[in-house]
């Protein structure tokens, strides 16, 4: 069966990182007998400069009609169309409401390769295996009424019961294939939203009675986050909290660079790794390019059904972080120096390919490609 992926590099880091994605995605295919027929579209600032929208038509009609979208990264240009200030951002937001994906999941597991790499003690990050599931087409990303006006700024924090109750169920039933713990998070002692979140999220608990719940403060689940971590199974928080926390979560890895995350919901998957375009790093080949190939592994899993390839590529990474690899963000193991985007991505098909089923499907060319 072919399979059509979209890929949206994107700005900055992004099409460094989605290179490596794709060669990896292809290894995969070579070994394991499937064929990906991958398709690029410009989204975010370039597509601005270019087009006047961050997500042209001709990149929303294709990202209709594929099996599976992966984002690279978008920037923060601006520029003004027709009078209005459009950033570029706007084009992932209006990419996650086209696909409606209302859960986006954001595992943050800590590989015993890594526990010497955080900038946290290792006794706090060992065995740290969360997962932040962030509501996604709401909250104050997306309230109205929103503007500047004479001096005053305003956003709205808005959410309906049908949006707290929808993105509950998906924590819960994620829960229900983990440690079986929720703990929702909010701001109920300051904000109306947050106290109907609690309300409805306490609402749903009860239809899961195999599954702990609370409910959290976000300032106590930012210092807790750190403090420990491994209290947490399934966070369950509202689009601007999940954002925050998910970064912050971040530091536990080692790095932004090594989260991905799936976007599920509707009926075609949209997969980004967690990092943003990192204008700074771009075009220099050092850019982590692991949130975007474990953001492959996620497609794998939830778009394609297909867990055991998606196994293959987190067992890849895990083999060569513990080899001592890794590129510079992540501090560096004294056994080795920092490697490029480039080779990363090398390393990582290399590791596959050592890995290969017996009797798979291109065994002998990919064995050549690797060297063995
Ligand atoms: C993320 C990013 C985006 C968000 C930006 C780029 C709009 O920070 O995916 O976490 O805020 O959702
Ligand atoms: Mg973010």
């Amino acid at each position: 069966m072919d399979r059509r992926i979209l890929f949206l590099p994107g700005d900055g880091i992004g099409p460094e990182v989605l290179l490596e994605a794709r060669r990896v995605l292809e290894a995969i295919g070579e070994i394991h007998g499937h064929r990906f027929e991958v398709i690029e579209a410009p989204i975010g600032g370039g597509a601005l400069e270019r087009f006047g929208d961050p997500l042209p038509d001709q990149t929303r009609a294709l990202a209709v009609e594929v099996d599976a979208v992966l984002v690279g990264a978008v920037g923060l240009a601006v520029r003004s169309v027709d009078g209005t200030q459009v950033d570029a951002s706007r084009g992932l937001l209006d990419l996650r409401k086209l696909l409606g994906n209302h859960a986006n999941i954001r595992p943050v597991s800590v590989p015993d390769a890594l526990v010497d790499r955080s900038p946290l003690r290792p006794d706090r990050v060992r065995g740290v295996d969360l997962v932040v599931v962030r509501e996604l087409l709401g909250g104050i990303y997306f309230g109205r009424p929103r503007g500047i006006e004479d001096g005053v700024a305003f956003d709205t924090e808005i959410y309906t019961e049908k949006e707290i109750r929808r993105i509950s169920v998906s924590a819960f039933e994620l829960a229900r294939t983990r440690r079986k713990k929720v703990t929702s998070i909010d701001k109920a002692n300051v904000l109306e939203s947050s106290i109907f979140w609690r309300r409805i999220a306490e609402e749903v608990s009860r239809d899961y009675p195999d599954i702990e719940f609370s409910s959290m403060l976000v300032d106590n689940c930012a210092m807790q986050l750190i403090h420990n971590p491994r209290q947490f199974d399934v966070l369950l928080t509202s689009n601007m909290f999940g954002d925050i926390l998910s970064d912050e979560a971040a530091v536990l890895v080692g790095s932004l660079g090594m989260l991905p995350s799936a976007s599920v919901g509707g009926d075609i998957g949209l997969y980004e790794p967690v990092h943003g375009a990192a204008p700074d790093i771009a075009g220099r080949g050092i850019a982590n390019p692991l949130g975007a190939i474990l953001s492959v592994a996620m497609m794998l899993e939830l778009t394609f059904a297909l867990p055991e390839e998606a196994d293959a590529v987190r067992d890849a990474v895990n083999r060569v972080l513990a080899d001592g690899y890794g590129t510079a963000d992540l501090i560096a193991d004294n056994r080795r120096a920092p490697v490029s985007t480039a080779k990363m991505g090398e390393l990582i098909v290399g590791a596959l390919g050592a890995t290969r089923p017996a009797g798979a499907v291109g065994a002998a060319s990919g064995a050549r490609e690797n060297g063995c």
